[in-house]
């Protein structure tokens, strides 16, 4: 089938299997590869991207569920110029990354948590993001990035 999209601003359209995930219709027909497959159960949300602006877990949506919507993912987030989204920058600032697998999904899901709570509470923080796992950090600088993303003090 056909599916019209608007991916990180570009309108595209392409033919795809009618099962083909949309997580692998990122990676796989439109070559980007910041969008992580942890695994394909919908559990990790190494996958996260936005769809509509909501965060979507991107191996759960088919890429036909995607016809006519707007998708971004981490690659569409930082500026023309490079400069890192403001949700990035609060990443790299605050040690939000270890190993960095979980990151792109971690960074979609945070800026979708600050679309619908701009000064979010700590714990609104960790519900929010309770569908995203990471094996490396503990959580604590994660969190620490959101809330100094929303422009409150952590340290
Ligand atoms: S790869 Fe999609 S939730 Fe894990
Ligand atoms: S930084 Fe390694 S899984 Fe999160």
């Amino acid at each position: 089938m056909q599916v019209d999209t608007t991916v990180n601003g570009t309108t595209r359209q392409d033919d795809v299997e009618d099962r083909l995930l949309l997580v692998h219709y990122l990676r796989e027909v439109c070559g980007l590869r910041a969008t992580n497959v942890g695994c394909d159960t919908t559990s990790c949300g190494a996958c996260t991207v936005l769809l509509d602006g909501q965060s979507v877990k991107s191996c759960t949506v088919l890429a036909a569920q995607a016809d006519g919507r707007e998708v971004v993912t981490l690659e569409g987030l930082a500026g023309q110029d490079g400069a890192l989204h403001p949700v990035q920058a609060a990443f790299r600032q605050e040690h939000g990354l270890q190993c960095g697998f979980c990151t792109p999904g971690m960074v979609m899901a945070s800026v979708s948590l600050l679309t619908d709570h701009p000064e979010p509470s700590e714990q609104q923080v960790r519900e929010g993001l309770e569908g995203n796992f990471c094996r490396c950090t503990g959580y604590h600088n994660i969190v620490q990035a959101v809330l100094a993303a929303s422009g409150q003090v952590t340290r």
